[in-house]
């Protein structure tokens, strides 16, 4: 969940503000930690600098010295603490006994406590808490066996478990930065007379979009014009030199569309509230590529006896909905598990099952390791994700790539709108294949998902102001709120409670609407809001009766349906444009998703960084 950026450069432009260039890359990454942040150059003399600090970039910018930092090679890291709180001294990069090599690290180091007593029984001094440092010890020790700093490098790898992106630094080998990895993501970007490696394509995309994503059990290096790459076998701690297997790649180099444009917040004070307001073009280029793999996918649906989801945090609320749509619409009978849980479920799958993985980085460890599981018992997986070439697509038997552009806020938005688009699309096509819909209803649900992105717009222009007003009159002092709804809705309004609680802070939860009855009521006193996601003609009535509730419970009760209905006792309702029931929910978490931003910006938080969150969440 940490980010780290490495650069090797040519150019003297590029040297001499290579720690200028490092900041860039660094916020560019920020999104996937801030709990502390630093670098390391080799510098024009060849020395090995190491600056570093607990914080958030921009507020150890000048401590750090960004602006002063020079040289041909460098790496940068932010973290997102998982061994060793925040601190100076946990913070990255970490170095050996003479601060000659430096490494960060993204993932965790399983063995690390024994590797560490191992390194200390050597006479080795560590500096941190950290499972990192062993990595730049390790180096440092065969290294003195009588191994060259690449050999080393590769050896330390070879004894490690655990997920890692991992790249170091040596002054005994100046021109290179050495990678590995295994399940966390590592990406290299061929630029201008640099070469650049990087948790993410979007740390590197101001100077490069050309890109080559390295898989699990890869090491190698790269120089400012040449790249290496070998696979690398496991060995124990000795001073033999480990197994590996050199790895051809240029078939694997690849141009990708997203443009420095689209990475950038492009006027809006946050990427979340731009990422809101892109909604309506990420659902139009989602519908209009929905070709690719799609044939393969309803090939592999057509014949299952069950459809599973695995997804964690909104990508599974993505697949509740699209687990409703496919028992409904695509006439399989379908559960949509969170990813963490799967391995309980696991046992239940066979190859007659078809695993729906849905995760926009598709890199998030739990939904992973579920896709893993699931191909074990034989079970077809296919990948519903937004960044081509990651992990769970790769290992998936067919990928099919929403189109929403990098998402770089924390909170998932135009990600959440096209997954439930997708998983539409699928099923409504399934649906025709095996008659469990007719011709009629799926025309008219494809017509409405190609007029989604202007409901879409119209629900921006219209509710843009209004909910700004809302989120201070109503929410200005509460700290807990409920979201209810029935089947449909349930999913927005689990939706709209994850984007409240993340980013705003607030103690929000969704429950069924009927099941608040059963013990949440208890809490609802004067003032209480009470939000309810209302989409279809089958739940008006219910949800109707449960306002009355609320609201005889003094509630402030705000309702989300669309056009037409009436829901004359709730406080305050937020029209949506009407189309199908399946195809609402992409419009009504719209206005949930600008309600929690609000709330948040009111609360003087920033919706980008929420605390103790990561965008791509790779620790279990
Ligand atoms: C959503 O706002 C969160 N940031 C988080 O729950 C996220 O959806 C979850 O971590 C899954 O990520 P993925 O889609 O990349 O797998």
């Amino acid at each position: 969940m940490c980010g780290i950026i490495g650069i090797v450069a040519l150019s003297s432009a590029l040297k001499e503000s290579l720690g200028m260039v490092l900041y860039r890359c660094l916020k560019n990454l920020e999104y996937r930690g801030y709990d502390s942040v630093g670098y390391a150059v080799i510098d024009n003399s060849g020395k090995l600098i190491v600056r570093k600090s607990k914080g958030k970039i921009d507020d150890v910018y000048t401590k750090l010295g960004f602006n002063k930092a020079s040289g041909s090679i460098g790496i940068g890291h932010t973290r997102w603490a998982t061994h060793g709180r925040p601190s100076d001294e946990n913070a990255h990069p970490h170095t050996d006994c003479y601060g000659l090599i430096a490494v960060v690290h993204n993932g965790i180091i399983e063995n690390f406590r024994e590797l560490r007593e191992w390194l200390e029984s050597r006479g080795h001094v560590f500096k941190s808490e950290t499972d990192t440092e062993v990595v730049p010890h390790l180096i440092e020790e065969f290294k003195k066996l009588g191994m060259d700093s690449y050999t080393a490098f590769k050896k330390a790898i070879s004894v490690l478990r655990g997920t890692f992106a991992i790249i170091a630094i040596d002054i005994d080998a100046p021109d290179r930065i050495f990678f590995a990895k295994n399940t966390s993501p590592l990406v290299i970007g061929f630029g201008d007379k640099a070469m650049f490696i990087a948790s993410d394509i979007p740390a590197f995309l101001d100077f490069t979009n050309r890109v080559l994503v390295l898989y699990d059990g890869e090491v190698g290096y790269i120089t400012a014009n040449q790249v290496f790459i070998e696979s690398v076998e496991q060995s124990a701690l000795d001073n033999t030199p480990p197994r590996t297997k050199p790895v051809s790649y240029d078939h694997r180099v690849r141009v990708i569309a997203w443009s420095r444009e689209e990475a950038s917040k492009g006027g809006y004070p946050h990427y979340m509230l731009k990422e809101i307001y892109e909604q309506p073009q990420a659902l139009a280029q989602t519908i209009a590529g929905l070709r690719e793999g799609v044939d393969e996918a309803i090939e592999l649906l057509r014949k299952a006896e069950k459809v599973v989801f695995v997804a964690a945090g909104s990508s599974y609320h993505a697949a509740f909905i699209g687990r409703l749509a496919m028992i409904n619409l695509g006439g399989v009978w379908s559960d949509a598990i969170v990813s963490s849980e799967a391995r309980w479920y696991v046992s239940g799958l066979s190859d007659r099952d078809v695993v729906i993985a849905v995760s926009q980085s598709g890199e998030t460890i739990d939904t992973l390791l579920a896709v893993r599981e699931a191909k074990k018992v034989g079970a077809r997986v296919i990948a519903i994700s937004n960044v081509v070439d990651s992990a769970i697509p790769r290992e998936s038997d067919v990928a099919i790539y929403t189109r929403a552009g990098p998402e770089i806020s924390v909170a998932a938005t135009k990600t959440f709108t096209t997954q439930i688009a997708t998983l539409l699309y699928l099923s409504v096509r399934l649906g025709l294949v095996k008659r469990a819909i007719g011709e009629e209803e799926a025309n008219t649900i494809i017509q409405d998902l190609t007029r989604i992105p202007k409901a879409v717009e119209r629900v921006l222009e219209r509710y843009g102001n209004a909910v700004k007003s809302l989120a201070s009159k109503v929410f200005e002092k509460i700290s807990s709120c409920y979201y209810l709804g029935r089947g449909l809705g349930l999913g927005v309004a689990m939706e709209g409670a994850l984007k409240m609680k993340e980013i705003a802070y607030v103690h929000a939860e969704a429950y069924p609407a009927g099941e608040s009855k059963h013990g949440p009521i208890a809490l609802v006193e004067k003032g209480f809001p009470v939000i309810f996601v209302s989409l279809g003609e089958i739940d008006r009535e219910l949800i109707e009766s449960n306002i009355e509730e609320m609201k005889s419970r003094d509630a402030i009760t705000i309702a989300i349906t669309p056009k037409g209905f009436e829901f004359k006792s709730a406080d305050h309702v937020i029209r949506v444009p009407r189309v199908h029931p399946y195809v609402l929910p992409i419009a009504a978490i719209v206005p949930l998703q600008l309600l929690a931003y609000y709330v948040a910006v009111n609360r003087g938080y920033d919706p980008d960084k929420p605390r103790n969150l990561a965008k791509t969440v790779t620790v279990v």
